[in-house]
C-alpha cells in the first residue's frame, strides 16, 4: 500500500489508538471511583483491544490484602460495573499483571516495596518502566504520595520510558490551595507529566460540542451575541450525597461539579475555533475564556445557593441534606448553585451564561442550550405567536446524549398558528457503537500520552479566580435557601432569571 493510503497514515484518527507496553498504579483503590469507574474502565479498554498484552494494574492501599485478594476485588468491580461484557480469556490475560502493595502513604518502605513492584513487572510483563499513578485520594494526601514518588525515584524517567502523575478532582479548596499543590506536583512531574482529570471532558457528547461547532458551517455564523440571547447550562442529579458525606461537606456543588465540570462546558461552548486539534492550542483558547470571564457586580442577585430539605424523589421519601448521616446538622454547605457569569469578549459582551447545578432535583439531565433571540420582526399576528418560545440548540449531555434543535412550525390547520417544534439527533439511533465511559476513554489517553481532554495548571487556575469571589461572598452572607427534594431547586434561582426577563428550562 502506498504510504498515501489513509489506513497508514498515522495521523488517521479513525484507526483505533492502542496503548504501548505500560501499566497504573492506583492510590485510594479501595475507594468509591476506584471500584466503580476506574477498575472497570481498565477492564473495557482490554476487552476491547487497546491495551498491550502485558499492560500490569498495580494497587496501593492500607489493607492487609494479598495480590489474590486485590484481584478478586477488581473482578467483583469489574462484574458490577463494567460496560462491556465478562470474557474469561480477557480476565485471564489481565490477571497476570495485577499485583497489591499493601501500605500507608507515609510508609517508605510501602514505596520501595512499589518500586520493587514495578521493576518485577518489567521484567515479567515487560512494562518498559511506563507507568501512570492515579492519585484517587483526598486533596489532602496529593502532597505526601508526590513526595514519596520523588523520594523513592517513582517520578523518574530512565532509558526512555516514561511516568505519569493523573490527579483527580477537586484540584485545591480555592484558587490559593491550587496554587500551592501546582507548585508541589511540578516540583516533581513536568507539565507534560500530569494529568488533571475533569471526566466530563471525557464524555463524547461533550467531545461533540467541538465537532459540531467546527467541523460545520451552519452554526457557527449565528454563535455569538448578534443571535444568542444566552446561555444555560445545567447539570441535575436526582440522587443525594450518598455515602460521600465525608467529602462532600464543606465543599458543596459549586466548588464540586461548577469549578471543574460546569465551566470546562462553558469553555468549550464559548471559545474560539483552535489552530489545530493540538492539546496547546485547545488549552489556549479554553484559557482565553476562563480568563475573560466577568462576574456580575451584585453577587447576592445574581448567584443562589441551596440545600435540599425532606421530599419526594421518584416516588420514595427522601431525608434533607441536615439530616443525611455524617453531616453537621447546622451545615451550610450547598448542594445547588446557580451563577449567572459573562464572558467579556468581543463574540459574546452582554450574553449572560447561566450555569446551575444540584442534588437532589427532579431528574438526573446535564445539558448545554444556547438560547436564541427572537425574530427581529415578525410578519405574523401576535396571537400566531402566542405559543411560540425561542430559538435553541440543545446540547442533551446525558441521559438520552443527542442534540435537540428548537424553533417554531406552523400547526396543521386552515389557521396560522406557530408552536415549538424539535428536531432531534439521539446517538443511539445515528450510530450502532455504544459510547465508551469518560474513563476508559481518559485512561487511554493517559497512557497514550494524549492530554488533550485534560485541563492545564492555568486552567484550573483561572476557575478558582472565578468561583473564589462567589464562596467568599456566600460565607459572609447568609446560608443556603432550602429547597425540597424531588423539585428543581430554590425558588430564589428562578426569581434570578425572572429579573432577567428569562426562565431556566425544564428539561
Ligand atoms: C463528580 C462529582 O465529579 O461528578 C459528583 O464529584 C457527581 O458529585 C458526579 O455526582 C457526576 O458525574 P456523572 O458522570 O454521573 O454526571
Amino acid at each position: 500500500m502506498s504510504s498515501s493510503n489513509p489506513l497508514r497514515d498515522p495521523a488517521d484518527r479513525r484507526l483505533p489508538r492502542i496503548a504501548g507496553p505500560s501499566g497504573l498504579v492506583i492510590f485510594g483503590v479501595t475507594g468509591d471511583l476506584s471500584r466503580k469507574k476506574l477498575m472497570p474502565a481498565v477492564y473495557d479498554l482490554a476487552n476491547r483491544g487497546l491495551l498491550p498484552p502485558g499492560f500490569s494494574l498495580v494497587g496501593f492501599a492500607r489493607r492487609e490484602w494479598a495480590d489474590e485478594d486485590f484481584a478478586q476485588e477488581v473482578h467483583d468491580a469489574v462484574k458490577e460495573h463494567a460496560r462491556t461484557p465478562f470474557r474469561e480469556e480477557v480476565w485471564q490475560q489481565l490477571i497476570q499483571g495485577m499485583r497489591f502493595v499493601q501500605g500507608t502513604f507515609d510508609d517508605d518502605d510501602a514505596f520501595e516495596r512499589l518500586r520493587e513492584t514495578i521493576g518485577e513487572l518489567d521484567k515479567a510483563q515487560g512494562t518498559g518502566g511506563n507507568f501512570a499513578f492515579y492519585l484517587s485520594v483526598p486533596p489532602s494526601s496529593f502532597p505526601v504520595v508526590i513526595q514519596q514518588l520523588k523520594k523513592h525515584g517513582l517520578a523518574d524517567q530512565s532509558n526512555g520510558s516514561w511516568r505519569r502523575a493523573v490527579i483527580e478532582k477537586p484540584f485545591g479548596h480555592n484558587l490559593a490551595s491550587a496554587e500551592e499543590l501546582n507548585a508541589i506536583v511540578h516540583e516533581v512531574f513536568a507539565p507534560d507529566q500530569v494529568f488533571r482529570i475533569d471526566h466530563y471532558l471525557g464524555k463524547e457528547t461533550v467531545q461533540n460540542i467541538l465537532a459540531l461547532r467546527f467541523a460545520n458551517q451552519m452554526f457557527e455564523p449565528i454563535w455569538n451575541r448578534s443571535y444568542v440571547d444566552h446561555v444555560q447550562i445545567t447539570m441535575a442529579e436526582d440522587i443525594g450525597i450518598g455515602g460521600r458525606a465525608g467529602y462532600y461537606d464543606g465543599i458543596g456543588a459549586a466548588r464540586d461539579v461548577i469549578q471543574n465540570h460546569l465551566l470546562q462546558l462553558m469553555a468549550l461552548t464559548a471559545m474560539e475555533e483552535p489552530s489545530s486539534f493540538d492539546a496547546d492550542a485547545l488549552a489556549a483558547e479554553k484559557t482565553k475564556v476562563l480568563g475573560a470571564v466577568k462576574l456580575p457586580k451584585d453577587l447576592g442577585a445574581n448567584t443562589v445557593r441551596g440545600q435540599y430539605a425532606a421530599g419526594w424523589q421518584g416516588g420514595e421519601k427522601a431525608v434533607g441534606y441536615l439530616q443525611e448521616d455524617g453531616i453537621d446538622p447546622k451545615s451550610k454547605t450547598d448542594t445547588y448553585a446557580a451563577i449567572k457569569l459573562e464572558v467579556d469578549n468581543r463574540r459574546w459582551a452582554g450574553v449572560p451564561f447561566y450555569l446551575r447545578t444540584g442534588k437532589r432535583l427532579g431528574r438526573r439531565v446535564t445539558e448545554i442550550a444556547v438560547v436564541f433571540q427572537r425574530a427581529p420582526h415578525s410578519p405574523f399576528d401576535h396571537t400566531a405567536t402566542e405559543e411560540l418560545g425561542q430559538n435553541a440548540i440543545v446540547f442533551r449531555v446525558q441521559p438520552d446524549e443527542g442534540i435537540t434543535v428548537r424553533f417554531g412550525s406552523k400547526v396543521p390547520g386552515t389557521s396560522m398558528e406557530i408552536r415549538d417544534v424539535s428536531m432531534d439527533f439521539a446517538y443511539g439511533e445515528s450510530f450502532t457503537e455504544s459510547s465508551p465511559e469518560a474513563y476508559e476513554r481518559l485512561i487511554l489517553d493517559v497512557l497514550l500520552g494524549d492530554s488533550n481532554l485534560f485541563p492545564r495548571t492555568e486552567e484550573v487556575e483561572l476557575s478558582w479566580k472565578i468561583l473564589d469571589p462567589i464562596e467568599e461572598y456566600w460565607d459572609r452572607h447568609g446560608k443556603p435557601a432550602q429547597y425540597p427534594s424531588g423539585t428543581w431547586g430554590p425558588v430564589e434561582a428562578d426569581e434570578m432569571l425572572e429579573r432577567d426577563g428569562r426562565s431556566w428550562r425544564r428539561p
